[in-house]
């Protein structure tokens, strides 16, 4: 069954490291964020668009994905999704109330079938200053989870949240949020794998420049490219992956395909790639060892905490 769509927009991504600080380094003097808030030892940071932020940085005795965040519209969306994550297989751990961290706003917190915490925030804090600068993250581009059974995730995403199926590759469910007139090819994308880690944060860049100068900095720093520069298949857009601090493999990527309900679903039979082929330019090795193995080493975190 697909649902009326209860959520707008992928907010924020929030992670537990073993250091925090090395981390928050990392994140506001290579890869392009600003800090725009603290709460205790928490470290809240920006992109350049209006969401208040875009990632949270707790301290953590190892790297764990503490939630994924959503947005919804309204509390009445909220409210919705209090009644239909429990209806499809979810579970309702903390019902739509005030959300005391920075960015405030309403929130609901939930656990879907496979145990990922997420969260949906809906009158949180956004900022009015977004002139870009070209080096620097806008937003979240998509969060991409492992799964050990990908279309039990996929229904549940459809039916709890409303959110629309965009194309299946032989190894991937790629997941919209339906938005008007149009919204990214995919916000969320479910990986078949035999664990149900975080595989990927993507940040939308300004443009193919900016993901192709980013990888130099990146390398600069110490940080090699683990797959890319390339362009995707489904969604289009052009990548390069890297292994951030921690552990935390993080994207860098632009010009993801504008979409709506007209967009043709298409299989894995669609998307196949000539043997070899990595990428729709043709360009890029295949993703390193390095990066596979670090895209099966970051869990959820237990809750309640
Ligand atoms: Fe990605």
């Amino acid at each position: 069954m697909v649902a009326k769509p209860l959520v707008s927009a992928l907010r924020s991504v929030e992670v537990g490291l073993p250091d925090v600080a090395g981390a928050e380094a990392f994140f506001t003097t290579i890869w392009g964020l600003r800090v725009v808030a603290r709460q205790g030892a928490a470290v809240y940071l920006r992109a350049t668009g209006e969401d208040h932020h875009v990632l949270a940085l707790h301290p953590a005795a190892r790297t764990e994905l503490r939630s994924v965040t959503l947005r919804s519209d309204s509390l009445a969306d909220l409210q919705a999704l209090a009644l239909s994550v429990p209806a499809q297989g979810g579970e309702l751990l903390r019902p739509p109330g005030p959300l005391e961290e920075p960015g405030g706003g309403q929130a609901i917190v939930v656990r879907d079938p496979q145990g990922r915490i997420i969260r949906a925030v809906c009158g949180d804090e956004r900022h009015a200053d977004t002139d870009g600068d070209a080096d620097r993250p806008i937003r979240l581009a998509h969060a991409v989870l492992n799964s050990h059974d990908v279309a039990q995730g996929l229904a549940f995403y459809e039916s709890a949240f409303g959110m629309r199926l965009a194309d299946r590759t032989r190894i991937m469910a790629f997941i919209r949020i339906p938005r008007r007139p149009q919204g990214d090819h995919h916000s969320i994308a479910l990986a078949d794998a035999d664990n149900d880690c975080l595989n990927h944060v993507a940040f939308v860049m300004p443009d193919l420049e900016s993901v192709m100068r980013g990888g130099g900095r990146m390398k600069d720093a110490g940080y090699p490219i683990e797959w890319g520069p390339g362009r995707h298949g489904p969604g289009n857009n052009s990548f390069n992956y890297f292994v951030g601090p921690c552990g935390l493999v993080i994207e860098y990527t632009a010009d993801v395909s504008q979409i709506d309900d007209a967009y043709p679903v298409r299989g894995p039979a669609d998307w196949k790639w000539p043997a070899g082929r990595f990428d729709h330019w043709g360009i890029s090795a295949p993703p390193s060892d390095r990066l596979k193995a670090a895209q099966r080493q970051v869990a959820f975190a237990p809750w309640p905490r």
